[in-house]
Formats: structure tokens, sequence, C-alpha cells
């Protein structure tokens, strides 16, 4: 039987290095918002149905002219080819196998190109706007050539959110020889991770990030570039500069408040994600779940709304769509799963996640996932 959310994560916490399991795993300082969507979902009761002819249950659903197998989507998750060697092709095999759509971070090992041609499902590229529009259009160019499906605009990451968690394990700090030693003796304690990515995966960069952009092509030279080119002067002008450049699908991933989803809408976003980025960001914003209905009311049905953070069963998949989302991304569950077993890990997440819904859809009495709503809510 394949393993649910929690065996996989305790599985990533042994196989990964203790900077990437605590990158993954942590969020911004005090680390309640993460806490917060994982508890808010929890507190969702559902509402237990009997005797209503579930044998036929139907998870497929349509997004944006595709045919999803679930309403499941892979987040954007960065750095995922340090969970496992070439870690976003694992990802985006499984999630191919699985028929769910597979986003891949700006920030990804992989460049773009090596996803896209491994893989024949179309590729969701998230991108954010960058100081640097050179490299941005050039970017949205690779795009077009990769047939990439859609683009997600995150636009919660116009100044980065402290983590303090990664200051103490290594990922940002401490520098100098303690810090060389401290990741050194993490990596040599996770024999099975070192061997896999650190000595048969050569050397790691940024793919989707050309050497000639940066100068310093290590991985301290484009943390700082990320770092200098996140843009806080953004406003909801600038989509207008990605609508001309990109006539496909764009989704704004990031936002929680209705009055920034009638922005999204003005500013003509194919789609919104109620995200906050799962709590990485704004620590002691709204849980996703909680913010979710407003935007829902507001977006009265214009465009398909999305919805993450602290999913981690099929029982909160259907929460969520019964709150209103269309369908709902999943961003630690799945980097706990790849850090844990790579492809195979994802595949067990991806087959957990899906019988979870089913029974939750059948104990519900819900046949057909296009049809979740509130009646699926105890009172
Ligand atoms: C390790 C990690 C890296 C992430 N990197 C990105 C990224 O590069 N771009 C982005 O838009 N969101 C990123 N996110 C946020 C996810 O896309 C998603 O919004 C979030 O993980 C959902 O919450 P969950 O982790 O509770 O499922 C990242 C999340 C994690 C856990």
């Amino acid at each position: 039987m394949p393993r649910p959310f929690v065996d996989l994560l305790e599985a990533a916490r042994r196989r990964l290095p203790r900077l990437l399991f605590d990158y993954i795993d942590g969020g911004s300082y005090a680390e309640v918002t993460i806490r917060r969507n994982a508890a808010d979902l929890d507190a969702i009761a559902l509402r237990q149905r009997v005797l209503r002819g579930v044998e036929e249950l139907s998870l497929s659903t349509p997004l944006f002219g595709h045919e999803l197998s679930m309403p499941l989507l892979l987040a954007p998750v960065g750095f995922a080819g340090m969970y496992a060697r070439r870690g976003e092709i694992q990802a985006a095999r499984a999630a191919q196998a699985a028929g769910v759509p597979f986003c891949l971070s700006t920030l990804s090992i992989c460049s773009l190109e090596e996803v896209a041609a491994t893989v024949s499902a179309p590729v969701w590229l998230q991108v954010y706007l960058l100081r640097d529009r050179g490299f941005c259009a050039d970017l949205i160019e690779r795009a077009k050539a990769a047939k990439c499906a859609a683009l997600i605009f995150t636009v919660d990451m116009t100044i980065p959110g402290a983590r303090y968690r990664d200051l103490r394990s290594g990922m940002s700090g401490p520098g100098g020889a303690r810090g060389a030693a401290m990741r050194a003796w993490q990596g040599v304690t996770r024999p099975a991770w070192l061997w896999d990515v650190q000595l048969r995966g050569g050397r790691l960069r940024f793919g989707n990030i050309p050497p000639g952009v940066v100068a310093d092509t290590g991985f301290g030279g484009f943390a700082n570039w990320f770092a200098r080119n996140i843009d806080a002067s953004l406003t909801w002008k600038d989509f207008t500069w990605l609508r001309e450049r990109w006539s496909g699908t764009i989704l704004v991933k990031g936002l929680l408040d209705r009055d920034d989803a009638r922005a999204a809408l003005a500013a003509g976003a194919d789609g919104i994600i109620v995200s906050n980025h799962g709590g990485r960001q704004l620590d002691g914003a709204p849980s996703t779940v909680a913010a979710l209905p407003a935007v829902v009311g507001e977006v009265g049905g214009r465009v398909p709304v999305l919805a993450d953070g602290g999913v981690r069963s099929g029982l909160d998949i259907l929460r969520l769509l019964a709150l209103g989302a269309d369908a709902c991304l999943i961003g630690k569950a799945w980097a706990y799963a790849l850090g844990a077993a790579g492809e195979a890990g994802v595949t067990e997440l991806l087959q957990t996640l899906r019988a979870e819904l089913a029974v939750a859809m059948a104990l519900t009495g819900c046949t057909d996932v296009r049809e979740a709503s509130r009646e699926l809510l105890a009172r």
C-alpha cells in the first residue's frame, strides 16, 4: 500500500541533510501561518452521508482546456533537484503518470528544456517579475518554445520572507568555516542522499538561469543575484508587461485578499491561486482555507480559483473544493515524497492522495468531484 503523507515526511527527514529538510519543512518567523494552514483545514468537518450509491466516482477535472485525472497540481518548488538527483524530472514523470500537471519553479535545478524534453505532458512554468527583465523576457520565449501550458506569476515574493530555520540549519547561514563544516557534516551523515545527489548528480546549478546572467555561478552567486533582482516596486501595471509577451494562460499565485483578487481580474489574470506561499512569506497571514471563500465570492466564477497551503491528504483536497476551489496544489508534500524516495515517492504520494480523495467523496456522497460544494460541510 502506498505510504501516506506523514510517513513520506518522516522518510524525508531521515534521508535529507538537515538544511534541506528544514528548508522544505520551515516557514517564516515563528511559522504561525504554516500551522494555521494545517490546523484550519483539520478543523473543517465533512458531512458524512450514507447509502447514496457511490460505486462510480469521477475525479476528472477540466482546467484551462486540460483534463486532470484529479483536482490536483504539483506546485512550483525551488531547489527540487537537490532533494533527489534531477529531482524535477523525477517529479514531472510521476505527475505525468498520475495525470496531473507539474509546475516548474524558475529556481529549479533542471532547466525548463530538460524537463520538457523528458515528459510529453506540457509543463506549467512559474515565473517572477524580476528587475532583470531581459532574463524574464528570455524565459518567456523559452516557455513558448517548450510549449508550456501556462505561466504562474508568483506575486507574494517581492521581498524575501525571513526564514530563521534556514539561518540555523546551514541553508543561509552561518557562513565561514563553521558553516562549511556544518554542511559537510550534514552531507556525510546522510550517505544515501550524498551518493545520489552530490556524488552521482554532478555539479548542481539553477538550470533556468544561464551562466551569462550571473558572474558567480555557485549557489551563493545565484542567491545574491535573486535577492538583488526581486522587485518590491511591482504594481498591477506590471502585469501588462507579462501579458504583452504571453497571450496564453496566466495564473496569479500568492494572493489571499478579495481586493487583490478584484485587482488581478482587472489586470487580466486567467486564474488565481489563493496561497500564502506555504507560510514562507508573511507569518501571521490567514490560512489559505480561511481566505478562500471571500476570494471565491469576489471572483464569482469568472476565472478558476485554485488554492494551496497545508494539503496533506485527500480529505484536505475535498475540504478546499467544498469551499470553492476548482483544484488545489501541493508543495511540501511532493517535496518530502521526492526527498524520501524520488519518483517512486511522488508516485506513492499521488496514489495515496487519489485513494483518500475517492474515499472522502464516497463517504460524503459526492460522486463527481466537479460538484463538490458547501453541501459537503457539516454544519
Ligand atoms: C521548498 C519549497 C520551495 C518553494 N519554492 C517556490 C518557488 O520557487 N516559487 C513559488 O511560486 N512557490 C514556491 N513555493 C511555494 C509553493 O509553490 C506552494 O505555494 C506552497 O508550498 C503550498 O503550501 P504547502 O507546502 O503547505 O503545500 C515553495 C514551497 C516550498 C515548500
